[in-house]
């Protein structure tokens, strides 16, 4: 039995039940989702710092013109009136999505992966922007990830497209999925699929840097499995997190799944955002490398490589440009962080910023190296070239392979002529 054996039913439609999970700062790239979209599963981009994004493929200027509008603020830690033009907002995330979704191919569809956790600096106003846009824009399914916002759904309702378009949370507890379900209820508007993250995935983590080795996604998807039928709910469940090969795959599927959502093993495709030499280090990791540490200025745990050079600089906040992580009334620990930092700085001595780090830069700049916690196994899954490095997979393969794998085999890349 291989993956093929499966289909995800979802809104009337049939799809090959391999979901690409979002991945920000624009490592889930347009080229990355429309890979999974053009093979009949679905692809996620990620709606995190879409102006910075648009500036990197439009050559837009959004970021320099609100860095421009509140330069004033650079060297003040009170950053409560940098705020983000709510028109603008709406405009990079119709660009970048339309763009993605006026590309599809083939039967598959493009999901957004809405961080809630990026408040910039006005949670509710952007978030509903946000969301509204993307739906505007032609977005095929909007993921809800890393907040759990009770308020999403009430912030979209009046919107035209909000019982058509397929809404998705992720959760990793029975106890939040009810949370967000009692809302949902109020609203007869349930969710069209709940995606069950485990503590082996990438990003921001629902686990704590103790606690994730005694938790496992097997248990957590047999218990949200069960809520689901005891309230005789038929909603598609979706696991995450450690799904690395097709038959691990079908192990969830045979036990009720309706897809599986994977990440990992796409970061080192020829598709995803990260920089080529970045997607080597990713290949070279080893299981001492991958970290959980609180260093996220969100307050989730989040995995990432020891190597990542943002746990290693000390940039003066950027939130004048960036800021999409500044919560509701300016606040970011970093800043805090970054002026503790001077106020303790010997003479002559460089800044050292404990802690925490400035994700909005360290993800734009591919610096922050999140990762799953199976990354130390992407050396199993491509070929080393005889000039020492690793061949990057195309998405294709990486795709293929966990349809039609069988017995834990990994398909490798075909090896590109000359190498
Ligand atoms: C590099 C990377 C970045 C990620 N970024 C996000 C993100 O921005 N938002 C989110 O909800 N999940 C994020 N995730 C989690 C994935 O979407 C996915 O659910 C999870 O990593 C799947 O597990 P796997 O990586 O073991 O296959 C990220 C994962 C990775 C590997």
């Amino acid at each position: 039995m291989n993956v093929d054996n499966f289909r995800l039913q979802l809104g009337g439609k049939e799809y090959v039940p391999i979901i690409i999970g979002g991945m920000g700062v624009n490592i889930s790239t347009t080229e990355l989702a429309l890979a999974a979209e053009k093979l009949g599963g679905i692809g996620h981009i990620s709606d995190a710092e879409t102006g910075y994004v648009c500036d990197r493929i439009f050559n837009t200027s959004f970021v320099s013109r609100k860095r421009k509008k509140y330069i004033q603020y650079s060297n003040n830690p009170d950053k409560s009136a940098v705020l983000f033009d709510l028109e603008e907002v709406a405009e990079a995330q119709k660009k970048y999505i339309d763009y993605t979704v006026s590309q599809k191919s083939g039967k598959g569809a493009i999901f957004l992966n809405c961080m809630e956790k990026l408040t910039m600096n006005s949670g509710n106003e952007t978030l509903k922007v946000r969301l509204a846009a993307a739906m505007d824009a032609g977005i095929d399914g909007l993921t809800l990830a890393a907040g759990l916002n009770l308020r999403t759904l009430d912030l979209i309702q009046d919107h035209p497209r909000f019982r058509d378009v397929q809404i998705g949370i992720i959760i990793s507890s029975v106890r939040a999925l009810s949370i967000f379900l009692k809302r949902a209820v109020r609203l007869n508007r349930l969710p069209d699929y709940i995606i069950v993250e485990g503590p082996l995935a990438g990003g921001h983590l629902g686990f704590g840097p103790d606690d994730w080795q005694a938790l496992d996604l097997k248990t957590i998807f047999s218990e949200v499995l069960a809520f689901l039928k005891k309230e005789g709910l038929n909603i598609p469940l979706i696991p995450a997190g450690g799904i690395f090969t097709g038959t691990d795959a079908v192990d969830y599927l045979k036990a009720g799944a309706a897809a599986v959502q994977v990440a990992t093993r796409f970061t080192i495709s020829k598709e995803a955002g990260l920089p080529d030499d970045v997607k080597q280090h990713y290949i070279n990791a080893r299981e001492e490398d991958i970290v959980i540490n609180m260093a996220s200025t969100t307050g989730y745990p989040m995995r990432m490589l020891l190597q990542s050079p943002t746990l290693r600089y000390a940039i003066k906040p950027n939130c004048e440009g960036l800021g999409y992580l500044l919560e509701n009334g300016g606040k970011c620990s970093y800043i805090d962080a970054y002026y503790n930092a001077i106020a303790d700085r010997k003479p002559g001595e460089p800044i050292k910023v404990k802690e925490k780090t400035c994700l909005c830069t360290g993800m734009a700049n591919y610096d922050c190296w999140t990762c799953g916690h199976t990354a130390y196994r992407l050396k199993e899954t491509t070929n080393l070239l005889p000039n020492g490095k690793w061949q990057l997979p195309k998405a294709e393969e990486i795709f293929l392979d966990y349809q039609f794998s069988r017995d834990h085999s990994i398909k490798l890349p075909e090896p590109e002529l000359g190498s």
